[in-house]
């Protein structure tokens, strides 16, 4: 067993003072059930803990690490930008050369404004939709998650199949306590995946929707990818009913392609929101749309707001990270696209010599998800929810740690390549959960 010794200390004096010893359940005893590792540095895909132990690491800070740990190109532009000033609130030179290489890239964004986290950018959106329509629905999917703000922090965690309700009227459930019900009433919730459901839900509130909002790739649980054509199809629909088509892209921006699932699957979306990736591990976000709907956040009409937003160090950060990932002809998404697709492709092909264990690999390009499942496939949060063994899945990474290979617990996350991990990475990784596969009872 590798040496804890630290980290059970740190883990007992932070939950003296911090609430699970953490600042989010993700990274705590909730998702652990055991006190985490306190990790110490980061080098390339190497993340090493306050014991002195090294891990590959999968779980790239929940995918807003497309270029790893330390990349120097980030270093040398963090160091240099620094020392010039780290936030202004002012306008500022790089705030309109990055939205100049968004507009470049994004054929759905005319215009581009700055936030800071993915909950934040899908706040404003959401108020975009509906200050522009002047309509109150919104139709959000079972099992996608789009920050933590009241109206939609509903219906986005796992559930009994009991506690679901019919398909045509799913029951609404709220994942937190203190969301007043007057938060969450004009939230209609939709199974994804299956086109009948969302065209019954807009034949009823289609005439009162502000927006239609989905995660391209099903990233909350695990990776779900949509239907051939799914997507295409939840736009149409969108049109046909004057409700907004909009698009997060918190997880799969700039990480899946260089135009995220909007670049993937043909997609012409309203609104964009971007996070994660984007920010190259500090905290920038974007909402992104065309003039007609951008407009509406012109002179404060739909208000938002931020002392941190478009922060100069934070749009130095992205600025880099872009360039970078775009250079020789995007040579470095097809490197990340095709190490994520490797990784993939090696668990399944280690996980058939383990066949007791049901183990299913879902994912695109960087990301991946491991299932212990009785299905062949997990296409929607109704299968996750009955057909993932998430426990199994926990005590399977908790021993990963223990070979120096590093993911999320949690299986209703993911793991994500990035750019540094190597051929030997991989090498490395699959051994590790062929042992583990051998050891798991
Ligand atoms: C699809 C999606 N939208 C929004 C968010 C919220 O982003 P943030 O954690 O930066 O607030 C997340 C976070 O995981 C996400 O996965």
């Amino acid at each position: 067993m590798m040496n804890q010794s630290k980290s059970e200390a740190l883990f007992r004096r932070g939950m003296d003072v911090l609430v699970e010893g953490v600042s989010s359940a993700s990274r705590g005893p909730a998702t652990f059930g055991t006190h985490p590792r306190y990790m110490s540095h980061g080098e390339g895909q190497r993340l090493y803990d306050v014991d002195g132990n090294a891990y590959i690491d999968w779980m790239m800070a929940f995918g807003a690490l497309p270029l790893g740990h330390g990349h120097p190109r980030i270093v040398e532009t963090v160091s240099r930008e620094i020392a010039r000033g780290s936030h202004f609130a002012t306008a500022l030179e790089v705030e309109v050369e990055v939205a100049e290489l968004l507009v470049k890239l994004l054929p759905h964004a005319d215009k581009v404004r700055f936030a800071n986290t993915g909950t934040e950018a899908a706040m404003a959106a959401f108020r975009l939709a509906r200050g522009l329509t002047g309509r109150r629905k919104i139709i959000k999917f079972e099992g996608h998650y789009h920050g933590w703000w009241d109206p939609v922090i509903v219906n986005t965690n796992p559930m009994p199949p009991t506690m679901f309700g019919p398909k045509t009227n799913p029951i609404r459930i709220v994942d937190s306590a203190g969301v007043l019900e007057e938060m969450w009433l004009d939230t209609i919730v939709v199974p994804w995946n299956e086109v009948e459901m969302l065209e019954r839900a807009l034949e009823i509130h289609g005439r009162d929707t502000a927006c239609v909002v989905t995660e391209g790739i099903m990233a909350n649980m695990g990776v779900i990818l949509p239907k051939p054509g799914y997507l295409n199809r939840v736009e149409q629909l969108c049109r046909q009913y004057g409700c907004l088509f909009y698009l997060d892209e918190t997880v799969t921006g700039f990480r899946v392609a260089p135009g995220g699932c909007a670049e993937l699957y043909g997609l012409k979306p309203d609104i964009v929101t971007y996070g994660k990736a984007l920010g190259a591990g500090l905290p920038m976000a974007a909402i992104t749309g065309p003039d007609h709907v951008m407009q509406g956040l012109e002179w404060g009409k739909v208000l938002h707001y931020g002392t941190h937003n478009a922060g100069r160090l934070t749009l130095s950060v992205t600025k880099t990270m872009l360039e970078v990932m775009l250079a020789d002809d995007k040579a470095n998404y097809k490197k990340l696209a095709y190490l994520g697709n490797r990784m993939a492709d090696e668990i399944r092909r280690v996980a058939k010599g383990h066949n007791r264990h049901g183990v299913v690999v879902q994912g695109v390009n960087s990301m991946f998800q491991i299932f212990f499942t009785d299905k062949e496939e997990i296409s929607d949060c109704r299968d996750f929810s009955a057909h993932v063994n998430r426990t199994k899945f926990r005590d399977f990474v908790l021993k990963l740690f223990e070979k120096g290979v590093y993911m999320s617990p949690s299986a209703t996350l993911h793991s994500l390549s990035s750019i540094v991990h190597t051929e030997d990475d991989i090498a490395v990784t699959a051994r590790a959960i062929g042992e583990v596969l051998e050891e798991l009872p």
